[in-house]
């Protein structure tokens, strides 16, 4: 095993598990729990699928319906929080991120590279969370227009690790990610 006390090892194999998330659909790190702040001030949660991670500048991605309630949520307050559990690792990952919300032509290389049966995910009609008078009372239309990345640049992880003995540390960016262990 790989040293316990070391900080940067334990940051990398949290980067491990997110850039996993992106490759393989099959990983706990693809579908995160992604919690917002509405706009009434409430928490709210939903999972959404990791579509990008970069380690070097810090950055997740994660594509949406601009319609839906997280964008709005999104527009008010700017922020993010992430949580992922890696149950063969037993590891869980918490994140803060800042939230770029982007659409239109900047968004075009994304785009191209969703499959044609995933882009429906984007310009559900009536807009999602609306109520209808029959349980299939929508349509799936696919529309570009309504397609939006969430461009989420991490502020925080907190990492946590169960195991004979737990270890937990907190890092962030403003300190480069030097980290700091923590009382689990
Ligand atoms: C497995 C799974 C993956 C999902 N992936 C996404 C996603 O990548 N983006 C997204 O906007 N919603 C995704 N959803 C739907 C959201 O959980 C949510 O129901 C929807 O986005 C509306 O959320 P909101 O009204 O809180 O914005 C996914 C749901 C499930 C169950």
């Amino acid at each position: 095993m790989s040293d316990p006390n070391d900080l940067q090892a334990f940051l990398n194999e949290a980067w491990y598990h997110l850039l996993h998330g992106v490759a393989d659909s099959r990983s706990p790190a693809r579908l995160p729990s992604f919690c917002t702040v509405s706009p009434e001030g409430k928490p709210e949660v939903r999972i959404v699928a990791l579509r990008g991670a970069e380690q070097a500048s810090g950055v997740l991605e994660v594509h949406t319906d601009i319609a839906t309630a997280k964008v709005a949520a999104l527009r008010q307050t700017p922020l993010a929080a992430f949580l992922i559990w890696v149950p063969e690792a037993d590891l869980q990952i918490r994140l803060t991120a800042s939230v770029e919300i982007q659409t239109g032509e900047g968004v075009e290389a994304q785009w191209r590279k969703v499959p044609a049966a995933s882009r429906v995910s984007y310009g559900t009609t009536p807009v999602p969370g609306t109520p209808i008078k029959d349980v299939f009372a929508y349509e799936k239309p696919a529309d570009r227009a309504k397609f939006a990345v969430l461009r989420c640049t991490i502020t925080e992880m907190d990492i946590v690790h169960l195991g004979a003995s737990h270890r937990r540390a907190s890092f962030v960016a403003a300190d480069q990610w030097a980290g700091a262990w923590l009382a689990p």
